[in-house]
């Protein structure tokens, strides 16, 4: 089974390194604009295979959408990344057009893939990947929960001196400064969070969580790929073995959460056929606010998309 990742930067050829590395697709095809960084970092990927053990085979190409024909599940993850100062809403006008023109190569040649899509600013990508592939939003959808949720949880890790493993976590909104980490829905293997720290420890971690990708840039120079790699193959994963894991996924709601066309993080259940079910947990009324205002916010973004008039 074939899996395409478009844009072999840092996010992408971490992502194409763990799909290869865990065996999630027998075939993985790495695709960029720049000549010959496809084809060097997938050789290199290949090469690993005798040494770490593993078969799945990785090919590189520069703009051979041909290549990529019938992948069964295709991670978008081409596009600038954000530098210091800059917001990921910055990047909007250059990724937009970048993801409408690969949306359109991956469905020509892969009308039935499941398109998971990694570029910033993320929500509204993912919307603008939607319109131009014209197929149906269960198919189509983003990541950025799962990451924002490892961040939380690795925190919470630290802070409690536990195993990342045994921290469960929700997190639901925009993949930005409004997300909504949920404390309610948080357990350190089955108990409440809340019954293990305090809310003056437990605020600070909220905080570093909606800044975890601005703590990085300015660390690094530009965003962050590990954690961000590893969350997009955790998905291709969960489809391409019908899992049906339980991660929060920026979806398409169409009344959910009493919102209505609009990509937002949401929980959601992954398998076979793209997003298998929307779950929708009782929120008190705080929460909604939050999650209200983390919607307003992309639908912000949304609205400077719609306004471009390139989709
Ligand atoms: P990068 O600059 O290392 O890689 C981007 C790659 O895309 C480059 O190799 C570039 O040549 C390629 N590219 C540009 N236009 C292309 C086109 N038309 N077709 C094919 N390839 C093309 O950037 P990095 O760090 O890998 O980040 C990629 C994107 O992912 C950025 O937009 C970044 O903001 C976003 N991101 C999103 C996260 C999330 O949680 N959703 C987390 C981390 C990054
Ligand atoms: C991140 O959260 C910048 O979206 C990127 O690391």
């Amino acid at each position: 089974m074939k899996v395409t990742v478009i844009g072999a930067g840092n996010v992408g050829a971490t992502c194409a390194n763990v799909l290869a590395q865990r065996e999630i697709a027998n075939q993985v095809v790495l695709l960029d604009i720049k000549e010959g960084t496809a084809e060097g970092k997938a050789l290199d990927i290949w090469q690993t295979a005798p040494i770490l053990n593993y078969d799945s085979r990785s090919v590189g190409v520069t703009n051979k959408y041909e290549d990529t024909a019938d992948s069964e599940v295709v991670v978008i993850t081409s596009g600038l990344p954000r530098k210091p100062g800059m917001s990921r809403d910055d990047l909007i006008s250059i990724n937009a057009g970048i993801v409408k023109s690969v949306t359109e190569n991956v469905i020509k040649y892969s009308p039935n893939a499941i398109i998971i899509v990694v570029s910033n600013p993320l929500d509204v990508m993912t919307y603008a990947a939607y319109l131009t592939a014209k197929v149906d939003s269960k198919k189509v959808f983003g990541m950025a929960g799962i990451l924002d949720t490892a961040r939380y949880r690795a925190f919470l890790a630290e802070e409690l001196n536990v195993s990342p493993k045994d921290i469960q976590a929700l997190l639901m909104g925009g993949h930005g400064d409004t997300m909504v980490p949920l404390p309610r829905y948080t357990t350190v293997a089955g108990i409440p969070v809340t019954e293990l720290i305090t809310k003056e420890k437990l605020d600070p971690i909220i905080e570093r969580t909606k800044n975890g990708g601005g703590e990085l840039v300015k660390l690094m120079g530009t965003s962050a790929w590990y954690a961000p790699g590893a969350a997009a193959a955790q998905m291709v994963e969960a489809i391409v073995k019908d899992q049906r894991r339980v991660f929060p996924v920026c979806s398409l709601l169409n009344g959910e959460y009493g919102l209505d066309n609009i990509y937002l993080g949401v929980p959601v259940i992954l398998g076979k056929n793209g997003i298998e079910r929307i779950i929708e947990v009782d929120l008190n009324d705080e929460e909604k606010k939050l999650l209200n205002e983390s919607a307003v916010a992309v639908k912000g973004v949304m609205k400077v998309l719609d306004d471009m008039n390139i989709i």
